[in-house]
């Protein structure tokens, strides 16, 4: 497996991969342990969703601390296999630390994915694509490992909740060098063609939504230092980034003043995230014959769930 170097905070590195490996590799300590932990929900739901069972093969991509892996692993049992992979270090040390004796975790580029062909009877990918430089390349990846009758689950973001907005105006005058997202595919119609040119068809999206709530300003704070936004405060000044923290904790007191009524209340108010579960079944032909086979599992009573 491939050796990926990742960047420290002060470095300016060229490569925009070795500078997103180095702010996973700093956030992966705090990441999705603040506001509540929501990524292991979403990734409970995209494993339900992608219909993983007992005995399957499955691929993480992108797997972070295993928000995935762990109910992949969950589901698959002791005669699966299952495998992740994460461009950072830390990340993959912490998935492996958490998963144990139960999974195989590497660091490699989700955009080359060292596996055979039809390796795999599900592949899977929370939160991961829109950080990819070449989405529709990747997603041919994913489809040369995926075996006849497959399933490829991926998750996004949905469109902005409105009542978060005031997050980026508090930055929109910001100008950095690199940025995290390089697509947000947040809009359903964006992910069903990113698909369809890769060859699916059958192309399911299914929203979730999920309330967070985040103690006071102090969590708040935490939270935006555990995930991909931190690689844009890392390139903030110390006095930039105080004016920010110092106006967002203001905000966050006037809002829990409006939820609450009362001066001292810091609880924001409810924070309803979108999840996109993107589903999708391989066109060609004898692909379909085996998803004749497969696709009483993966459209069945769980489809009802959704
Ligand atoms: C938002 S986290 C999601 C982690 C996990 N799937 C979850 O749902 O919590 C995104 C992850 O994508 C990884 N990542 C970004 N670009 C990648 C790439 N090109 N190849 C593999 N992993 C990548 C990051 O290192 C990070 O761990």
């Amino acid at each position: 497996m491939a050796r990926l170097r990742s960047s420290d905070p002060g470095e300016e590195p060229t490569d925009p991969k070795v500078w997103l490996a180095g702010v996973f590799d700093r956030a992966a300590e705090t990441y999705d342990l603040t506001a509540g932990g929501y990524h292991d929900h979403f990734g409970s739901r995209l494993v339900e969703l992608a219909g993983v069972g007992p005995g399957d093969t499955v691929l993480d991509v992108a797997c972070g601390r295993g928000a995935v892996l762990l109910p992949a692993m969950a589901a698959a049992g002791p005669t699966g296999r299952v495998v992740g992979i994460d461009l950072s270090a830390e990340m993959v040390r912490l998935a492996r630390d958490r998963a144990g004796s139960g999974a195989e975790v590497h660091v490699m580029d989700a955009e080359h994915l060292d596996f055979e062909d039809g390796a795999f009877a599900a592949v899977l990918s929370g939160f991961g694509i829109f950080f990819l430089p070449d989405p529709e390349g990747a997603v041919n990846g994913f489809r040369r490992v995926l075996a006849p009758g497959g399933v490829l689950a991926l998750s996004t973001w949905g469109e902005e909740d409105l009542r978060w907005a005031w997050e980026d105006d508090l930055i929109a005058d910001v100008e950095v060098v690199h940025r995290a997202v390089a697509r947000p595919f947040d809009e359903p119609s964006e992910l069903e063609s990113l698909l369809r040119g890769a060859g699916f068809d059958g192309v399911e999206v299914h929203r979730i939504h999920h309330e967070v709530r985040l103690a006071d300003a102090d969590e708040w704070w935490a939270w935006k230092w555990s995930y991909s936004l931190r690689g844009v405060l890392e390139q903030l000044s110390p006095e930039r980034l105080e004016r920010l923290r110092r106006e967002a904790t203001e905000h966050i007191e006037r809002i829990g003043q409006q939820v609450f009524g009362q001066r001292c209340s810091r609880r924001l108010n409810c924070i309803p995230w979108t999840l996109v579960d993107l589903r999708q079944k391989p066109r060609r032909e004898g692909e379909l014959v085996a998803l004749a086979g497969q696709g009483q599992r993966f459209h069945g009573p769980q489809r009802q769930q959704c």
